[in-house]
Parts: C-alpha cells; sequence; structure tokens
C-alpha cells in the first residue's frame, strides 16, 4: 500500500530494476563526474543516494533541488559503488514537488543548536537528530502497548477535563466555557461556576490515578497512557506544562509488587528500543560522543547503549527513604557543606540529593520507599508506624525522578480522615471514596513520565526536545 518508503527501499537487493523514491533533499553534490543527491524520508535516519550525469538534467531545474526541497526521483536500484551505502538510484527522472529557497528555509546543512531548533519547532523534524528520537518515541510508545497487553492490563482512557486534583498540588489549568470579560456571579460576588458548561470548576487532569483506581476495582489491572498537564511555572530541563504519562494501577498488588512491575516495565521498554532502534540510538550515541570529545576521560559519560545496557542488565537498587537520608547525611557533600539544600529526616529531596545516590552512591537506578506521610499525596497508604507512607520513587541517572507510585490506603475511615487533613472537601471525592466503602482492597499503581523515559532512552538533556511540540512558559507559537 502507498509507494516504497526509503527504509524499504534500502534493504531491496539491486538488480538494475526501476524504482521511484520520494524525500526531502538534504544535500546534493556537484563534482565532475556526477551530481548526488541524498534524500531522506524519515522512514529511517539514512538517506538513500541518487546519481545522475552532469548535463542530464538543466542547469535551471537543478538550482531548484536544494536542501530541503521536495522530490520524487525516478531511476534504477543499482549496487553502490561509495563507500557508506550499499545501493543507490541511477536517477532518469526528478520531478520538484515543493522548493525550499535556500535563502530562507532554515535547516541548511550544518550543525544547528538545539535551542535554535526550538524556536522552529515546527520543522526541527526533518533533522536527523529530531527524526531519530521520534522515532524512537513511537517505539517506545509501541512497546508500553505491547508489555501490558502481554501481562492481562487493559488500556484504560481516563478523563483530560476533570474536576479533581489527583495530586492536591493545586497545579491545574482552568478549563472553562465562561465569558471571561463578563463573568457570571454568586450573590456573594465569587463566580459562579454552575452557569459553565460543566456546572462546577473543571481543570485539566494532572494525572488519571484516581479514575484509574476506578478502574483497577473493577478489572483488576489497568494502565492510562494520555496527557497530563501540571500548571506548574518550572523552567528545568525535567519538567513540561504538558507530559504524557503511563499509569498502571493494580488490584491485589502490595507496594513489594509494585517495585517488581515497575523495574520489569521499565527494563522492557528498554530493551526493545536497544534492540529495534539500532541506527537511531547508534546516531544518537555518537552525536553525543561528538558533544563530549572535549571534556577530559573522566568527566565523559557512558556511550548511551552502554548505559541503556546496563540498566537492563542490573538489579536496581531499593532502600527507604529513612537509610537514604542516613547515607546522605554521611556523605562527602553533606560534611562538606556542598548541597544547596540541606539534608535531614522529613525533607522532600531535592534533584541534587538524588542525584547524589544514583549518580555518586550506588550508581545504578534506585528505588526509594516509605516516605514521610508529609511530603507525599493523600492517598498513600500508611504505614504501621503512622509516621511514613507506602510510597515509591524511580530515581534514574541524569534524570532524577522517573517514576513515582504507591500502595494506596484501602481503608475508609483512614483515607476519610487523609483527606481532611489536606483540606480537600471530601463531597468533592464522593466517587473516590465510595470504592473503599464498597468493597474496598489492598491496591498500588504507579507514573511513569514517558518524556522523562524518552529523554533517558536518547540521551537527551532537555525534556522540551523529546516531545514533538513542547508546552513549557511562554513556549511555542502554536
Ligand atoms: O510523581 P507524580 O506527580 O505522580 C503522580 O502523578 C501519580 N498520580 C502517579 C501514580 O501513582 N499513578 O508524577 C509521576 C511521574 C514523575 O515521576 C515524572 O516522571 C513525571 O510523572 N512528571 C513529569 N514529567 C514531565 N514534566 C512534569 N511537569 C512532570 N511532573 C511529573
Ligand atoms: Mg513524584
Amino acid at each position: 500500500m502507498g509507494p516504497l518508503q526509503i527504509k524499504e527501499i534500502l534493504q531491496t537487493t539491486p538488480e538494475n530494476q526501476s524504482v521511484v523514491v520520494k524525500g526531502w533533499v538534504r544535500t546534493k553534490r556537484e563534482s565532475k563526474n556526477a551530481i548526488f543527491i541524498a534524500l531522506n524520508d524519515g522512514s529511517t535516519i539514512h538517506n538513500i543516494q541518487a546519481v545522475a550525469e552532469p548535463g542530464q538534467f538543466s542547469a535551471e531545474l537543478l538550482l531548484t533541488v536544494t536542501t530541503g526541497s521536495c522530490l520524487k526521483i525516478t531511476g534504477q536500484l543499482i549496487a553502490s559503488q561509495g563507500a557508506g551505502q550499499t545501493v543507490e538510484v541511477k536517477i532518469t527522472d526528478i520531478e520538484v514537488y515543493g522548493t525550499a529557497d535556500p535563502e530562507e528555509y532554515p535547516l541548511q546543512p550544518k550543525k544547528h543548536s538545539l535551542e535554535f531548533l526550538r524556536e522552529i519547532a515546527h520543522l526541527r523534524p526533518r533533522t536527523n537528530t529530531f527524526s531519530a528520537i521520534l522515532r524512537i518515541r513511537h517505539a517506545l510508545a509501541f512497546a508500553v502497548h505491547q508489555y501490558f497487553n502481554e501481562k492481562s492490563f487493559f488500556y484504560l482512557h481516563t478523563p483530560v477535563i476533570t474536576a479533581s486534583d489527583a495530586e492536591g498540588a493545586g497545579e491545574m489549568f482552568r478549563v472553562t466555557t465562561l465569558d471571561l470579560n463578563n463573568l457570571p456571579r454568586t450573590e456573594e460576588g465569587a463566580i459562579n461556576f454552575k452557569e459553565d458548561f460543566f456546572g462546577r470548576e473543571a481543570n485539566l487532569t494532572v494525572s488519571g490515578q484516581l479514575e484509574g483506581e476506578l478502574g483497577a476495582m473493577a478489572l483488576s489491572k489497568i494502565y492510562t497512557f494520555g496527557p497530563t498537564f501540571r500548571a506548574e511555572n518550572s523552567n528545568t530541563t525535567r519538567h513540561l506544562a504538558e507530559f504524557w504519562m503511563i499509569e498502571p494501577e493494580m488490584a491485589f498488588f502490595e507496594l513489594e509488587d509494585n517495585m517488581d512491575l515497575a523495574e520489569d516495565f521499565v527494563k522492557s521498554v528498554i530493551s526493545y528500543a536497544l534492540i529495534n532502534c539500532k541506527d537511531d540510538l547508534n546516531f544518537l550515541q555518537n552525536r553525543l560522543t561528538e558533544e563530549e570529545k572535549n571534556k577530559p576521560q573522566n568527566e565523559r559519560s557512558l556511550p548511551l547503549l552502554e548505559k541503556l545496557s546496563f540498566v537492563v542488565d542490573n538489579p536496581f537498587e531499593r532502600l527507604t527513604y529513612t537509610e537514604a537520608i542516613e547515607i546522605l547525611l554521611k556523605s562527602k557533600p553533606q560534611k562538606e557543606g556542598k548541597f544547596q539544600f540541606p539534608v535531614g529526616w522529613g525533607i522532600d529531596l531535592s534533584s541534587e540529593h538524588e542525584r547524589y545516590l544514583v549518580e555518586k552512591h550506588f550508581k545504578k537506578p534506585v528505588i526509594l520507599t516509605n516516605y514521610p506521610r508529609e511530603i507525599k499525596s493523600f492517598y498513600m497508604k500508611l504505614d504501621e508506624d503512622g509516621k511514613t507512607v507506602r510510597a515509591m520513587d524511580v530515581l534514574f541517572p541524569g534524570i532524577g525522578e522517573i517514576i513515582g507510585g504507591s500502595q494506596r490506603e484501602e481503608s475508609y475511615e483512614k483515607l476519610l480522615g487523609r483527606v481532611k487533613e489536606i483540606g480537600i472537601d471530601p463531597e468533592n471525592l464522593w466517587w473516590y471514596l465510595d470504592t473503599r466503602k464498597f468493597g474496598t482492597a489492598p491496591h498500588s499503581g504507579f507514573g511513569l513520565g514517558f518524556e522523562r523515559l524518552v529523554q533517558f532512552v536518547t540521551g537527551m538533556g532537555n525534556i522540551r526536545d523529546v516531545i514533538p511540540f513542547p508546552r513549557y512558559p511562554k513556549s511555542a507559537e502554536f
């Protein structure tokens, strides 16, 4: 169906057969004996080389064959004499679908900075780096669905527009149909959301977890995979205002089972990428090596593929928050006063602490459990001591927190207490509390930030570069 793509053509045995190739010009090179056009259609990192003889085409036509222009090339598929490719196309005809004026087209055959490319997010998928990232992103998404399908999880579609604040953190984007210039008011002067399309306040979801729990309490094992929104004003390399989250939720899973699943799941999708995205990963690995070539040897990071294989092949370190604090208290940076935020039991670990544990102390991914209740969400199951909760965060080198999850509080009374404690009106969560009233059960789940996973697998330093159209404070125009 449809024309052959370059990826398929490159795998074909060249027998002088006629072939049609469609794609965008990466480079054109003219020598005394031949004209070489490198064409790419995004199906693979590799270009196909098309060759014409000097004088075969008019100078006028060749002038329109520039980087970024789109061509249909007809010719013969032959074995290539040149290094770097096994097949090439001997051109018989060129049709120019669309030109790209070199005076205007921003992507020229030279190295562009990632910052510059962010400003032209509409064109950056045409670069090698971004097409590789987008293909890997696709492969990882596919691997996620495959993993859960094989493990008998059901894909549950949770709402994007919701009234609840699943994390209780108040970082929500409001959704309203009200005319902001003419807001309806109650007698007391408050905004009257009853006149809104939803008849109440509505937000974009920060997490599908609470609805996911409803699904798990009926179907046993579900997962969500959808966009989530956080109106936090963070300008970091790890935060987006719109990101995709994968949230499995399982009835009858305790914290231990939850950790086993999280570790197996993330290893499994990374290993899928290692097997299925070799060319793109190799390209990104070379890109990173090139970037680091001026650094002293001991400051260079492991080659990308080695780093990924290491994570897949080694067990994650598991320890409690309390044990982690003890390690941090005894650490060199703490003793030398090098941490920006001093360590003590009860603090919310900041990325410098997480990175110390993962990158300096254990030198591998770490799962931290049993955090103080005060710094974690209301729905987490209280430990027997009443001080900590059955939380788990998975921390990755270079990333920090990649997964956050927990065993959920299944006791109606305890959960109601926690809801009130953090100042949520139980009326707003009556449907959630009902799951604990009717046939409650132990259950657990977690959320994996999909972009942080793509960031880890591609080795990209900034999360804005692993999503096609990043949303962040003051981001793009479309
Ligand atoms: O730790 P978080 O906030 O946990 C939850 O939302 C739970 N409801 C998950 C669950 O138990 N079902 O977010 C989960 C993960 C984080 O570990 C991180 O990887 C990612 O989502 N994340 C973000 N990724 C990009 N930009 C942001 N602003 C993110 N906030 C969280
Ligand atoms: Mg978290």
